[in-house]
């Protein structure tokens, strides 16, 4: 039996997650939502769905979303079923975040984000009952996080399909209610104006070309005195200014700046926050890290000096991930940044 997958996205959000949006916000929401669903069903997003669509009807008993691993499992369920399973999940690799554990079927992905979480969670705002959108946010490892938090809606946005079908996938038996992933780029949201509580930006600055209008768009985003949490990667110094490898940094021809922490909080006081806090440096390692079977590209140790693991392969910096948790300052900056 095939399934509609475009309702997947859509069908697990309760109505009364659109009554803590403005009107007007929910008019753009529901554009936002038309228009991912023609763009994801495009290009290589064909293919995707279609493998979707095939994966086997099993119904979850138990889903897990506030451990390390998000789970689903239920009754026995036959070889092939599970077999079926593990190969539409491989066809949807590679698999950058996670872990996720489906009817048994363990996806080690590329990053132990549950690190990542396990970092952070302690110093975030209440999650609970509120408005949250996480931009760039992968296949929505953190959304199905955040959803064990019960907030009144989380909205994650990621432009890269495969992700967006993985999502998709995970949801067919996760089943998340009060979470929502549309797949574009931060600049198709900003219509929805100032509509959350929590803006989420992790891993997504430094490959954006402006980093000051980013982080002024994640402003205009917030509601009245939100919070965003913001990590980035860093360079180490005292000094106020940004590393603008060329042409490559750690491999990645789009990586545009990167910041010291005191360049990086001097950009998000003038993109309109204030009480902003350092609240984690992580050099990251090869143990977070890494090439598994459900990723089998170059990972971080492809990306390292083998006589310097201080170094990238290109003599920069290695990468340190900074993350800052600050508040919008209102009302939101005018078009163009202070100066
Ligand atoms: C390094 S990953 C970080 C994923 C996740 N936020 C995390 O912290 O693990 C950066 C993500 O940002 C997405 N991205 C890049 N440009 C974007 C944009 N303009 N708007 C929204 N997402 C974007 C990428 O597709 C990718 O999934």
């Amino acid at each position: 039996m095939s399934i509609n997958v475009s309702r997947l996205a859509m069908n697990v959000l309760h109505d009364t997650a659109y009554d803590m949006l403005s009107s007007q916000a929910q008019r753009h929401l529901s554009e936002l939502l038309r228009r991912g669903e023609a763009y994801a069903r495009k290009g290589l997003g064909v293919e995707l769905q279609q493998t979707v669509q095939r994966m086997p009807n099993l119904t979850a008993t138990t889903v897990t979303l506030g451990t390390p691993t998000i789970a689903a499992t239920g009754p026995a369920q036959s070889p092939e079923a599970i077999s079926d399973l593990r190969d539409a999940l491989m066809q949807l690799a590679p698999w950058r975040k996670g872990p996720f554990s489906l009817f048994g079927v363990q996806v080690d992905a590329e990053w132990r984000s549950d690190w990542k979480w396990a970092r952070l969670r302690p110093f975030l705002p209440e999650l609970h009952h509120k408005r949250i959108l996480d931009i760039g946010c992968g296949n929505g490892y953190y959304l199905f996080r955040i959803a064990h938090e019960a907030p009144a809606i989380a909205i994650g946005v990621d432009p890269f399909l495969r992700y967006y079908y993985q999502y998709l996938a995970l949801q067919r038996y996760l089943q998340t209610p009060g979470i929502l992933f549309i797949p574009c780029a931060l600049d198709d949201v900003l219509d929805l104006g100032p509509t959350f509580d929590v803006v989420f930006c992790m891993g997504m600055l430094n490959h954006h070309r402006s980093p000051l209008d980013c982080l002024r768009q994640l402003a205009m985003l917030l509601d009245s005195r939100g919070t965003a949490v913001v990590e980035a990667l860093t360079i180490s110094g005292a000094g106020d200014h940004a590393l603008s490898p060329y042409p490559r940094y750690a491999k990645m021809h789009n990586c545009y700046f990167l910041p010291t922490v005191p360049c990086l909080i001097h950009w998000l006081r003038r993109a309109g926050f204030d009480d902003v806090q350092v609240v984690g440096q992580t050099a990251t390692t090869c143990e977070e890290q890494r090439r598994t079977e459900w990723m089998t590209f170059e990972s971080l140790a492809d990306f390292l000096d083998p006589r310097d693991p201080a170094l990238t392969v290109e003599g920069y910096p290695a990468p340190i991930r900074t993350t800052v948790v600050c508040r919008a300052k209102h009302p939101a900056p005018a078009t163009s940044p202070p100066t």
